[in-house]
């Protein structure tokens, strides 16, 4: 049998829902793309379709559930207390529906990464596909940026641009917007865990260069 002596990267992913950005890393270490681990899969729901598609792929799943602390420091620190315990390289927000403490993001400062629907720094929060169609976009997309203090803020990795089409409602351009997520977030993970990505004084630097404030941007041209 042939054995690699490649390390792998430990990763701890973080859910709130559906998980279709697990599954592409799943996958992607499936496929033999990714060269990590996925040591756990933790989220604050209970029974969220996420949490199947990682025991269907043999990952430990893990719940905490928010509503059962007192308050948002309380749940961050017991959260710290469990990612630490499978000493992970890499957090991955993978649809983490959550404001994060200060505390928080500073312990994990360089090595969480996040993925928010929208070409930031325009429509940070919630609701960015209505919002991108309701204020006139003509291109909307995705990036995959470090985590920071600063909700949505931290700096950008890579972007995947999609236009928007005449006709589109939220839920069209989202499946648009989405089918990037799934190609963008497995490629940020692959450069961590390669070390060619790392974040330098508040910048994202890819290959020993920094990256424009708007990270790598891919250019989605086929809806
Ligand atoms: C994704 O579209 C992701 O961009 C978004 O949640 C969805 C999770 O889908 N994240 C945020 O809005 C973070 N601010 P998934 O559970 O199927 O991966």
């Amino acid at each position: 049998m042939l054995t690699s002596d490649v390390k792998t990267l430990r990763v701890v992913v973080l859910i709130s829902g559906s998980g279709s950005n697990l599954q592409a890393l799943i996958d992607g270490v499936a496929s033999g793309e990714l060269p990590i681990e996925i040591t756990a899969v933790i989220s604050n729901r209970p029974g969220v379709l996420g949490l199947s598609r990682a025991e269907e792929a043999g990952i430990p799943t893990l719940v905490l559930d928010h509503k059962g602390f007192a308050s948002r420091a309380d749940f961050d620190r017991e959260l710290m207390r469990t990612i630490d315990a499978y000493n992970p390289g890499l957090i991955v927000l993978a649809g983490f529906m959550r404001i994060l403490t200060p505390e928080f993001t500073r312990h994990y400062q360089g090595r969480m990464l996040n993925i928010h629907p929208s070409l930031l720094p325009k429509f940070q929060g919630l609701h960015t596909h209505q919002r991108a169609i309701d204020a006139g976009e003509i291109t909307h997309g995705v990036t995959v940026h470090f985590v920071t203090a600063e909700l949505d803020g931290g700096p950008a990795i890579v972007q995947a641009v999609v236009p928007v089409l005449a006709g589109d409602d939220a839920g069209l351009l989202a499946k648009r917007v989405q089918r990037q997520e799934h190609i963008i977030y497995p490629l940020a993970v692959k450069w961590f865990a390669q070390g060619k990505l790392r974040m330098l004084d508040g910048r994202a630097e890819l290959n020993g260069e920094l990256l424009p404030a708007c990270g790598y941007q891919i250019e989605a041209n086929q809806p």
